[in-house]
């Protein structure tokens, strides 16, 4: 796609990639994705903000011929991660007086991961500004966003943000703005499931932060720009101080039914006791809505039956996953079934340390539930109800 006008001056000139269906070979990417990087220019000096996947940079170049663009002062690195940083060397390439400026830290990592010469890359200082001559970048530090390094780029004149990963999505659209904000809210979601929920203290910090800053536009590195501010930062405020809600989030494998036929039970009595349960069967499960599932929920059910002695290797990833997201979950509990002996809740526990949780009395049958296992899930039923009520839950 060619570059897109902002502002007189301010384009975005970055790619759309329509056809990648995984990031860092892990997070599916149903709708694709764009890499945005923008080109400010100033009276007097122009700066090139984030640059562009290196499987696109003859996009990004192109975009930059197609502008006329003859000179490129700065080059602002927000964050080291390639699908942002990779394209620098090709810019530099073609710039060569360019100078790169970024975080101190993330200036080692520009060294490390691209082997950029130390010489071409200038750190700058939280709270820094760089002028262009009738416009002022300010450079915001914003560690753990989702890396150690990051920072966000606050054009003072335009009441721009330019914050790279934090408030983006994966969605890959003509659309320059967000002009579906229900489909835009579902690829934020998944995106700070995935992404941000690690880091979500830190996002707090930054968030309240923020607030010292007026924005008429926020333009990520991925997917489309903010021209109203106010959802996506209402959206993200909503996943990061608000309690958890109502809600079970249940991913499981049955093997021979016996699983199956508990997690049935299960959200029969949660759905009876006005607990709203999120389903996951693990065979086919989108690991992208089941992260999803996880920022809203107040409690975590696995279900599995037993594998050896352990639990089924599918679940035992699902709890890892769990584990590395770091959702709010408050609870945590396991049901499930084995043959001769089962380790599962043991193993399980043990691949959630990060999750710091009230663990629930699990439910494992042997065989087949009979009616005193279902009489035990029923009972787990009530408690997770009953605790839902006392945390305020809603
Ligand atoms: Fe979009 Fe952390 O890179």
């Amino acid at each position: 796609m060619k570059p897109r006008e902002i502002r007189p001056g301010i384009s975005w000139v970055g790619a759309v990639d329509w056809d990648r269906r995984l990031f860092d070979a892990l997070i599916p990417l149903p709708d694709g994705t764009s890499y945005n990087s923008y080109l400010v220019k100033g009276s007097q000096k122009t700066a090139l903000i984030d640059a562009v996947d290196p499987t696109m940079r003859h996009v990004l170049l192109s975009n930059l011929d197609h502008l006329d663009c003859k000179c490129i002062d700065y080059v602002i690195a927000n964050h080291a991660e390639q699908d942002h940083s990779g394209a620098i060397p090709d810019v530099l390439e073609r710039f060569p007086k360019a100078e790169v400026l970024a975080s101190p830290k993330c200036k080692g990592m520009l060294v490390d991961l691209l082997a950029i010469p130390e010489a071409k890359i200038r750190a700058v200082n939280d709270g820094e500004t760089v002028s262009l001559g009738d416009r002022t970048l300010e450079f915001i530090h914003a560690p753990w966003v989702h890396w150690p390094e990051t920072m966000l780029t606050y054009l003072k004149e335009e009441r721009i943000l330019f914050p790279c990963d934090l408030f983006g999505s994966h969605l890959a659209t003509t659309d320059l703005y967000v002009t579906d904000e229900g489909q835009l809210h579902e690829a934020a979601k998944r995106y700070f499931a995935e992404i941000m929920m690690p880091f979500r203290s830190n996002i707090e910090k930054h968030l309240t932060r923020l607030k010292e800053y007026p924005m008429e536009v926020i333009a990520p590195s991925h997917g489309p720009l903010h021209n109203r501010p106010e959802f996506i930062l209402k959206a993200y405020h909503s996943w990061v101080f608000d309690k958890p809600r109502n809600i079970v989030v249940l991913p499981y494998i049955s093997m021979h039914g016996s699983t199956q036929r508990m997690v049935e039970h299960l959200v029969d009595a949660l759905a009876h006791r006005g607990v709203s349960v999120k389903q996951f069967n693990l065979t086919s499960a989108d690991i992208g809505k089941l992260a999803m599932a996880l920022v809203d929920a107040g409690t975590l059910v696995i279900g599995t039956p037993t594998v050896v002695i352990g639990p089924h290797p599918n679940v035992a990833y699902a709890a890892v996953l769990a584990n590395a997201l770091r959702p709010r979950i408050q609870f945590v509990s396991v049901i499930g079934s084995y043959g001769w002996g089962s380790k599962a809740v043991e193993q399980l526990s043990a691949l959630i340390p990060n999750l710091k949780v009230e663990v629930l009395s699990p439910v494992i049958a042997r065989g087949f539930p009979k009616e005193e296992d279902l009489k035990a899930v029923e009972a787990l039923a009530e408690t997770i109800a009953q605790k839902h009520r006392e945390q305020g839950f809603a």
